[in-house]
């Protein structure tokens, strides 16, 4: 795909961790959009010059750098996760995510060049719906204080739409690619005991999908909510069986007398996005 010289735009990825990374190296690297990406980081900011126009280190809960951010820019990427490798309590949830779109929102008031934001939240927000199909109209979960922390910021986000302003929320599978292999997830857990039955059904996406859907909704500048998922379809006891058969390893083993930690379960559809135009380029890849 070429890119006309006149269709390059401006893009802030606020959050530029392993999927703004590959983001901002696609649309900045091979389209030649210019791209502002933020980190926490000082010490990220060289790896992320060799990918980006420009690198912001700041905080969301910083309005007056958000509102710097914005400034002359065309589209908002919201991508930030809280900083771990480990699960982190609701509390450090809120902390990262409901400042930053407070800024967010109320930067956006003053910024007429911004035409679209895209938020990447999180299929978890469906909660346990006992493996049942949902879709994008499907009620979602606010009994888990994650979940209600996603929910607010999808909220606040949707309300601050207007004819100038879109506001897509792209809600996305776990995310598996390069370095997040799903071999490698599993091989963690091969041959161990999980609590749960693992007949809950999950969803995933690769990474190479969460950016060509990325560039598909910016140049449609298209709004309102989209499920990004593959094709899987499966319950996580199925997924970790195929995956360790074929990369020879042991067998997870599910514990159903334990509660499963899991928030999600149910099959996410991912028709409307399909519908809209968008090919996977990954429906069912195992890696
Ligand atoms: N991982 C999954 O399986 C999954 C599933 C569904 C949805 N998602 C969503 O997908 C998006 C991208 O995930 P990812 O895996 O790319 O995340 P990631 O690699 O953890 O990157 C998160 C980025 O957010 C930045 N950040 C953290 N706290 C911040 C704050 N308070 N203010 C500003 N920036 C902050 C981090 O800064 P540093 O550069 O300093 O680290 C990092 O650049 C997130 O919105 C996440 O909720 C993820």
């Amino acid at each position: 795909m070429t890119t006309h010289h006149n269709d390059l735009k401006k893009i802030a990825i606020i959050g530029c961790g392993y999927v703004g990374t590959a983001a901002s190296r696609y649309w900045c690297k091979e389209q030649g959009h210019s791209l502002t990406v933020t980190t926490t980081r000082e010490e990220r900011v060289k790896e992320l010059q060799e990918l980006a126009t420009r690198v912001v280190v700041m905080k969301g809960a910083d309005s007056q750098a958000v509102r710097s951010l914005l400034q002359n820019q065309d589209t908002i990427i919201l991508s930030i996760a809280p900083i771990s490798d480990r699960q982190v309590d609701a509390e450090v949830y809120r902390e990262t995510y409901i400042p930053t779109v407070k800024n967010l929102v109320s930067a956006l008031q003053n910024t007429p060049s911004v035409k679209q934001v895209i938020y990447l939240s999180s299929c978890s927000v469906y909660g346990n719906k006992k493996g049942e199909w949902i879709d994008e109209t499907s009620p979602i979960d606010t009994d888990s204080e994650y979940n209600q922390v996603l929910s607010e910021v999808e909220h606040t986000l949707l309300n601050s739409t207007s004819e100038d302003i879109k506001a897509c929320i792209l809600r996305l599978g776990g995310i598996y690619g390069p370095e997040r292999e799903l071999t490698k997830r599993f091989k963690r857990i091969a041959g161990k005991t999980i609590p749960g039955s693992g007949n809950t059904f999950t969803s995933w996406i690769h990474l190479d999908d969460i950016v060509a859907a990325l560039d598909f909704l910016c140049q449609r500048r298209l709004g309102g909510i989209y499920n990004l998922v593959n094709d899987f379809n499966m319950t996580i006891r199925e997924l970790s069986d195929l995956v360790c058969d074929r990369a020879n390893l042991d067998k997870v083993i599910w514990d159903d007398t334990k509660p499963s930690y899991r928030f999600l379960n149910a099959r996410v559809s991912n028709q409307k996005i399909k519908a809209s135009g968008y090919n996977l380029i990954h429906p069912k890849t195992i890696i």
